[in-house]
């Protein structure tokens, strides 16, 4: 059925419809009832139609809303608004067609969009918890788990395995607050704005959007149901995630390696070869990194989806829906699959190379008075003298530092029996931290649903 047979004297082919049509926004039908049972019931307390109206249509929605689950598409329907306004149509008659009274799918789609991403935003920041909070307990775990730290993937210095993993979470605490920061955006409603610019029935735009848990209408018409800068903040804030998760991938693929071979991958989290027995692969820390590349690809078509519409609504902004669930379901098994990944492995971490000992002492020749700069370049020599005899700053005698300057002394080599850093101050923090954005988010979906 489509909603808008009477200026045509012909039927539509199943070419157009097929290829207009998308029934993959199926995905937004609680949304979608959601806005309209707050629609039909601002149209009964304004009177722009009779209550008793306004009520069957409610019962009807309420209807389709319980069985939402088992929803059934026919085969003419254009898109799930198409298909609710035609079942409830088959359950409570004529009276369907008041529904759409002082609305239009453009206002529509562009409200259910806002009421999905409002929730996806809370799904993803709950996600991003229980990740963050993993990361949080494999820190604890392995706060004395010395490892090199890499610059240019050369060893640099020394940290832990634990303060490692923190900068992950850190990472995961700042993903979580840009959901909640669009989510902010994702407040205001469009529903009012009709086709363009609006209708001259007086519907109540205020009531709707309070009567959904937003702050009010969104001001202007055109930018109610053409913008969709909305999609592109969630979208990216999406790919910004899985690039956090991907750069870990690429360590965990690196670490589970024989040349590394930091990590251990537990059974349930490896998978073998077809063709060599020995195997072991990181499947899911490589398919991790190689679904990123979808993720940032679906932020490239959401602006370039964008970037050439005129003002207002087009009918290409029905491939957001697409982009969006792609992104949401593709972060949902990717960050499922990390933590089993990161909790079903052992970690193993050979001595860094003692050359990680170079900065520390260098400072300690700062601590009595020599310039940095000479000091470095001191430290400098001596590893290169050691290293023409293919020995390492650990195997560094006292004649050794004696013969590069005398302002050395053998105790500076103390730095070489590392001591990782104290991570108790960020452990603490980020606990902290999760503990508030919870209940914030809590406080948030006890608002809204
Ligand atoms: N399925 C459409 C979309 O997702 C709904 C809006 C259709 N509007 C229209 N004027 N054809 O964008």
């Amino acid at each position: 059925m489509t909603l808008w047979g009477g200026r045509f004297a012909g039927e539509m082919s199943d070419i157009t419809r097929d290829f207009t049509g998308d029934t993959s926004d199926r995905r937004l039908i609680r949304f979608d009832i959601e806005g309209s049972l707050a629609h039909v019931a601002m149209l009964g307390e304004t009177g722009i139609i009779p209550q008793e109206e306004a009520d069957s249509l409610a019962v009807g929605l309420r209807d389709i809303l319980e069985d939402a689950d088992d929803f059934e598409f026919a085969q003419t329907d254009e898109d799930i608004h198409t298909a609710v306004e035609r079942r409830l149509g088959e359950l409570v008659g004529e009276v369907a067609g008041k529904l759409h009274t002082g609305r239009s799918r453009n206002d529509q789609v562009a409200l259910d969009l806002r009421l999905y991403l409002r929730d996806a935003a809370a799904a993803r920041s709950a996600q991003l918890h229980e990740w963050v909070g993993s990361l949080v307990t494999l820190a604890e775990a392995s706060a004395g788990v010395v490892i090199p730290t890499y610059t240019h993937l050369q060893q640099a210095q020394v940290t832990s395995l634990g303060n490692h993993f923190l900068a992950y979470a850190w990472m995961g605490v700042r993903d979580i607050y840009r959901f909640s920061d669009c989510a902010m955006r994702l407040n205001l409603s469009p529903l009012g704005a009709g086709a363009s610019a609006g209708s001259t029935l007086p519907i109540d735009r205020q009531q709707t959007a309070e009567a959904l848990g937003m702050l009010g209408p969104i001001p202007n018409t055109l930018d109610a149901v053409g913008s969709r800068d909305f999609v592109s903040e969630y979208v990216f804030c999406c790919a910004q995630t899985m690039v956090h998760l991907s750069r870990l991938a690429e360590e965990i693929v690196l670490w589970a390696s024989h040349e590394f071979g930091w990590i251990r991958l537990g059974d349930e989290v490896s998978t073998g070869s077809s063709a060599l027995p020995q195997k072991r692969n990181p499947d899911i820390a490589e398919l991790v990194r190689g679904r990123t590349a979808g993720l940032i690809g679906d932020t490239a078509t959401i602006l370039t989806l964008q970037k050439a519409l005129p003002l207002a609504y087009n009918r290409d902004l029905q491939e957001d829906k697409r982009i969006v669930f792609h992104a949401d379901d593709t972060i949902t098994g990717a960050i499922e699959a990390m933590i089993a990944l990161l909790t079903g492995s052992e970690f193993a971490v050979p001595t860094p190379s003692s050359g990680t000992s170079a900065l520390p002492i260098a400072e300690r020749l700062v601590g009595r008075g020599v310039p940095f700069r000479e000091a470095h370049r001191l430290v400098g020599e001596l590893v290169s003298r050691l290293e023409a005899e293919d020995r390492s700053l650990a195997e560094a005698t006292s004649d050794d530092l004696r013969a590069v300057d005398d302002r050395f002394d053998i105790s500076d080599l103390d730095v070489l029996q590392f001591e990782p850093p104290p991570i108790d101050d960020q452990l603490n923090e980020l606990r902290l931290l999760l503990n508030q954005t919870l209940s914030r988010a809590s406080r948030r979906s006890g608002r809204t649903r």
